[in-house]
């Protein structure tokens, strides 16, 4: 297959730097989303059209329910690529308001023997604006088939300010310019790699971030005609007790779900060097703590929840969704790391598990 042979293992797996294969994924999916032919071929190849994979969240309709996680394509830029590898729906970002580079030098490791990454990224967007020009003409030209969740931060600079309200315009001023591009939304309080952005999961700081958004997107979705769900996501590194308070907390402010969870500052389960570098750990060894929490949060309200974290086979889509007793736990999952690992084969792989577990 061409797509297997110019953009296949080798651009996923190649490289001392990861960043270099997914920079190179993403500048290779975007060229491929200029080529109608090549997207139809990889749509043949990575497809996955079956009515039991359908999913209902939020009256909005997923083709399946394995969504690519956000910080692959952080600005949009490879939407019709990635849609033609048959993931169920994409969460692009973290967008921020102005543009950032990001953490300077190495900000990618690899744990190829556990399946997992570490990052230290500390969001590089091109910025709300730019991702604005880029996937707005899409959505004109009808161009997106699945549902796209845009996932907003604030710059570092404002976080690093230390004023809340700075921190909540700049959320509002992504939500304001992105809603109307987008099916959901998710409020990032959770990435280990912008200093003081976790405190804001703090319930009280959470309940005034959360209301403040609610607000403004309950007048969009006036003027836009459509709902559009609010949805928070979280660490996986908080305490039972505290998690139960932010989740009341956001419900309380009239969020519509939550997403868990983003990476992990424990080193268990990766090699000692690890603990050498900053930032998250995803991959297999986030798993079981995601699984965690994930659970927790569906024994706690029945709002609908997006299962993230070390998801990299059937089975574990599945534990993720189901409990051992087929009780729901997420209503739909998202995937990265699993992604960087085995290439554009990953939700065709996960899906067909799905329905060969349902057949
Ligand atoms: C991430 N993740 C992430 N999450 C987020 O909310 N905003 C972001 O910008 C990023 N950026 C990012 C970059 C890289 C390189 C990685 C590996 C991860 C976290 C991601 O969305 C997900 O929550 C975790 O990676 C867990 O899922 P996986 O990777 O184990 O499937």
């Amino acid at each position: 297959m061409l797509y297997e042979t110019i953009i296949g293992p080798a651009l996923f797996k190649m490289s001392e730097d990861p960043e270099v294969p997914h920079k190179l994924s993403i500048r290779a999916l975007q060229t491929a989303s200029r080529i109608d032919p090549l997207l139809q071929l990889m749509e043949q190849r990575f497809g996955v059209n079956d009515t039991s994979l359908r999913r209902t969240v939020w009256d909005i309709n997923f083709p399946n329910p394995l969504g690519l996680a956000a910080g692959f394509d952080k600005d949009g830029r490879a939407i019709l690529g990635l849609q033609a590898l048959g993931f169920g729906y994409l969460e692009i970002g973290t967008v921020v308001p102005l543009l950032q580079p990001g953490r300077e030098g190495q900000r990618i490791w690899r744990y190829p023997k556990v399946n997992a990454l570490g990052n230290a990224m500390g969001f590089p967007s091109e910025g709300k604006d730019k991702v604005y020009r880029t996937v707005a003409p899409l959505r004109a030209a009808g161009r997106i088939e699945i549902p796209v969740g845009m996932n907003i931060g604030p710059n570092k600079e404002t976080v690093d300010s230390g004023n809340l309200e700075r921190v909540i315009a700049d959320y509002l001023a992504c939500l304001e310019t992105l809603a109307e591009l987008a099916d959901y939304i998710v409020v990032n309080v959770s990435s280990p790699n912008t200093p003081g952005l976790r405190e804001l999961q703090n319930p009280v700081t959470l309940g005034k971030i959360i209301r403040v958004l609610r607000e403004a997107l309950d007048r969009l979705i006036r003027i836009l005609g459509r709902s559009i769900p609010l949805v928070v996501k979280f660490s996986p590194d908080e305490e039972e007790k505290d998690l139960e308070r932010m989740v009341r907390a956001c419900e309380a402010a009239g969020v519509d779900g939550f997403c868990a969870t983003n990476t992990t500052l424990s080193r268990d389960g990766v090699p000692a060097i690890a603990a050498e570098r900053p930032g998250g750990i995803s991959g297999e060894p986030l798993f079981e703590r995601a699984l965690r929490v994930v659970s927790h949060i569906c024994s706690l309200t029945d709002l609908p929840v997006i299962g993230v974290g070390g998801i990299s086979s059937t089975q574990r889509a599945r534990r993720m969704m189901t409990d051992e007793y087929q009780a729901p736990r997420a209503r739909l999952i998202q995937g990265l790391t699993g992604f960087a690992y085995v290439g554009p084969s990953y939700a065709k792989n996960i899906n067909k598990g799905l329905i060969a577990s349902v057949a």
